[in-house]
């Protein structure tokens, strides 16, 4: 068929590089926002005086009806189309005949393209910041569920102090938190409408971008025409936030394929989210949790390739740009998958309070404790310190652990020393001693929890 641009040349090119060049496989996913962004170009085309009523009225019923049609599933995409612009201006052509040629005035695919794909990504963001929400009213159930629990906190995954199991978990919803702020944060920069920048430099008609910004939902107008057509910073930060979003998935997947494994067995994941293997019967493979562990990759790879798409790019459009959606684009499905599993699997984990608690009770995590003890008597922490070292190295040539050590060889180390050490020793004391804000204490995770909620709520 000839094409739509047949003109200065035939417009009939080699198949082979009609389908390199055409993107309607994967930028039919616009057609809404595409179709509704027509709408309202023809509006503003009426309102300036550029279409009649009549022309206006027909090119948007025509519009609602492919609309309708598309989305009942009787009209079907033409994957023989260049692109989905390409094809909603040809069956409307098609359907209302001259009327439709008229559509595509004082606007050009480059402006078009950038306006369809800030409104779908905006909404994706919507999408994504609900699915967010889920993982994160998933972590405070669990959170409250098992308040008391401890378990020990790690650095270098060196045992290092005990802790709430709750304010771990807690610490991953601030992080997602952080993540709906950004993602928030992202969607001001794109809700900026670019239609009307038209090919590169504006327009000689006299249209109204604001009235068309206004009536697709838009907070304002993009102040440059080459910007508008040409930048799609728009489409990498939200891939900035979503690699950073997956970079806490990912760490946390990683916390509970670990926890989940014969050595830890802090936290036993549903059947509904593990997998067996195909030849040993003793499998409970964390799968879900690999994979999203696995995907972070994938997302960090779209954002990559796409930065380094635009990076030598002179102004204005070039069509290098319309690699823009397969990343785009599967970024945001791979992340909305991810989160879609990760809420339930978070729901549906079983906590193991008591093997949380003896992985505690080993490893002289309340080591820390013991030199605090010696400061509160006086005695300069670098110097409490090092007694409490050679203390800890006294318990392992002895074979025991710091709360089962005998008064008499504490005495050893320092006079400072009384009945009193053991009390503070406790794990249960050592956790409920952390009180600074933000501390570990069950009052600050309760307040942590409180803070979340009301966030979500
Ligand atoms: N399919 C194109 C893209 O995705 C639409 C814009 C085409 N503009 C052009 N001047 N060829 O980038």
């Amino acid at each position: 068929m000839e094409k739509m641009w047949a003109g200065r040349t035939a417009g009939v090119t080699d198949r082979i590089a009609d389908d390199f060049n055409s993107s309607i496989r994967f930028d039919c996913k616009l057609y809404k926002e595409d179709i509704t962004g027509s709408m309202a170009h023809a509006a503003m085309l009426r309102a300036k005086g550029i279409l009649s009523q009549k022309e206006a009225e027909q090119l948007i019923d025509g519009l609602q009806g492919l609309l309708e049609d598309l989305e009942s599933g009787t009209l079907e995409f033409d994957f023989g189309c260049e692109d989905i612009h390409m094809f909603v201006e040809q069956v409307l052509t098609q359907r209302l005949g001259d009327v439709g040629r008229k559509l595509h005035t004082a606007r050009s695919r480059n402006d078009q393209v950038a306006l369809d794909l800030r409104m779908y990504l905006r909404s994706q963001i919507e999408e994504i910041s609900a699915l967010v929400k889920d993982v994160l009213r998933a972590i405070t159930q669990q959170a409250e569920k098992n308040k008391g629990v401890i378990m020990p906190g790690y650095t270098h995954l060196q045992r290092a102090q005990p802790i709430l199991f709750s304010h771990h978990l807690m610490a991953y919803a601030m992080m997602l938190l952080r993540d709906l702020d950004r993602l928030a944060d992202c969607r001001k920069r794109m809700n900026l409408s670019p239609i009307g920048c038209c090919a590169l430099a504006g327009t000689t008609y006299d249209t109204d971008r604001r009235f068309e910004a206004a009536r697709l939902g838009f907070d304002g107008v993009t102040l440059n025409s080459i910007d508008g057509v040409s930048d799609r910073d728009f489409c990498l930060e939200l891939m900035s936030c979503l690699s950073i979003l997956m970079m806490h998935l990912s760490r946390f997947s990683e916390e509970l394929v670990l926890w989940s494994s014969w050595e830890f067995q802090f936290i036993e994941l549903s059947d509904a989210y593990t997998t067996g293997s195909s030849i040993m019967p003793q499998k409970k493979n964390p799968d879900m949790a690999e994979l999203v562990r696995g995907k972070t990759g994938r997302v960090y790879g779209d954002l990559m390739g796409l930065l380094t798409t635009l990076k030598g790019l002179p102004l204005a459009y070039n069509k290098d740009m319309q690699e823009d959606k397969e990343a785009v684009f599967d970024a945001v499905d791979t992340v909305k998958m991810c989160l879609t599993v990760f809420a339930p699997m978070l729901a549906t984990m079983a906590v193991k309070p008591e093997n949380m608690k003896k992985a505690a009770q080993a490893g002289f995590i309340n080591a820390t404790d013991l030199a605090d003890y010696l400061v509160k008597k006086g005695m300069p922490f670098r110097s409490a310190y090092k007694i409490s070292g050679q203390i800890v190295a006294k318990c392992i040539e002895k074979g025991c652990v710091l709360e089962t050590l005998p008064l008499s060889e504490y005495r050893a180390f320092s006079e400072l020393f009384g009945e009193d050490l053991y009390a503070e020793l406790d794990l249960n004391a050592c956790v409920e001693k952390r009180v600074s804000e933000g501390g570990t204490s069950l009052s600050s995770v309760e307040a942590q929890i409180a803070y979340v909620k009301e966030r979500l709520a």
